[in-house]
């Protein structure tokens, strides 16, 4: 008897060692670390607003075009999308649902006001979430787009299969960093001079560790996208990549 009972402590002993251990996992990845703070929010917010500001309309218009969006309905995720100026530009051009997914939460006040403004409110909501752990349930959005944060995720292989995980089959993810195609140079060149040494960056490893994140997690239906206009040979305008959910190819290593 006492054998029995002692063994049934040590297995009630595992299992909450188990689930402190999930729920100090999740707890960690949710709490926003010092980088996270209301002073850096307020610095990319003024960024948005002001070196970056032409950026945002070119790249809603091309991911609308480029993932036939203007008629569809559904859900869209912006990972990291911040200000969320890029969420404005694509309802003015869709009739989607957007959601904001920000692991700084100093972001929201100032997203939902622009929101409004722009009549927009009630196709908008705000995540506190990490890209490493979404709080989405598999299969849940329709496309899922983010720019410039994904070289802040510490473990992009298994932000990049979280992004998989959430996609619907069938759907698209366009993750990067720097500008659309149809950015016009002039634009381009006033951004990056304006930006100095900060964004310097070099595409071909960029590109590289995208291969090598999408042939890890063995994602087959997947595009490096490095175009840019004429013209803009000596300019930066970041790096893509465009993945497809694939009916047939729905678990992937590492997740979903
Ligand atoms: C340079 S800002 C870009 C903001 C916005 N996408 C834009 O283009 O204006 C990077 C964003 O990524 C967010 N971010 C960084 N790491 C993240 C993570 N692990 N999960 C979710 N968001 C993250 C930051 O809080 C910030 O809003």
């Amino acid at each position: 008897m006492m054998e029995l009972l002692h063994r049934f402590y040590f297995l009630a002993l595992i299992l909450f060692f188990c689930v402190a251990g999930c729920l100090n996992d999740k707890a960690l990845s949710l709490h926003p670390d010092e980088k996270y703070t209301e002073q850096n929010a307020h610095g990319m917010i003024r960024a948005s607003r002001k070196t970056l500001a032409p950026v945002y309309a070119p790249l809603a218009e091309q991911i609308v075009s480029d993932f036939d969006l203007s008629e569809k309905d559904g859900i869209g995720i912006d990972l990291g999308s911040g200000p969320g100026t890029l969420i404005v530009e694509l309802c003015k051009r869709t009739r989607m649902h957007w959601i904001n997914v920000d692991i700084n939460p100093n972001f929201f006040p100032n997203f939902y006001r622009q929101a409004e403004e722009n009549g927009f409110g009630h196709r908008v909501s705000a995540i506190f979430a990490d890209a490493h752990s979404l709080p989405f349930r598999d299969n849940y959005a329709d496309i899922i787009v983010s720019r410039g944060s994904y070289h802040f995720w510490e473990d992009k292989v298994r932000a990049f299969s979280e992004i998989y995980r959430v996609l619907k089959p069938g759907a698209v993810a366009y993750i990067g960093r720097g500008f659309s195609r149809n950015l016009p140079v002039k634009a381009a060149k006033k951004i990056r001079a304006k930006q100095g040494k900060k964004m310097q960056y070099d595409v071909n490893n960029k590109a590289n560790e995208l291969y090598n994140i999408m042939n890890e997690l063995g994602i087959k239906d997947y595009r490096i996208d490095r175009s840019k206009p004429p013209g803009s040979e000596n300019v930066n305008y970041g790096i893509w990549v465009e993945f497809r959910k694939t009916e047939e190819n729905v678990h992937i290593k590492g997740g979903g």
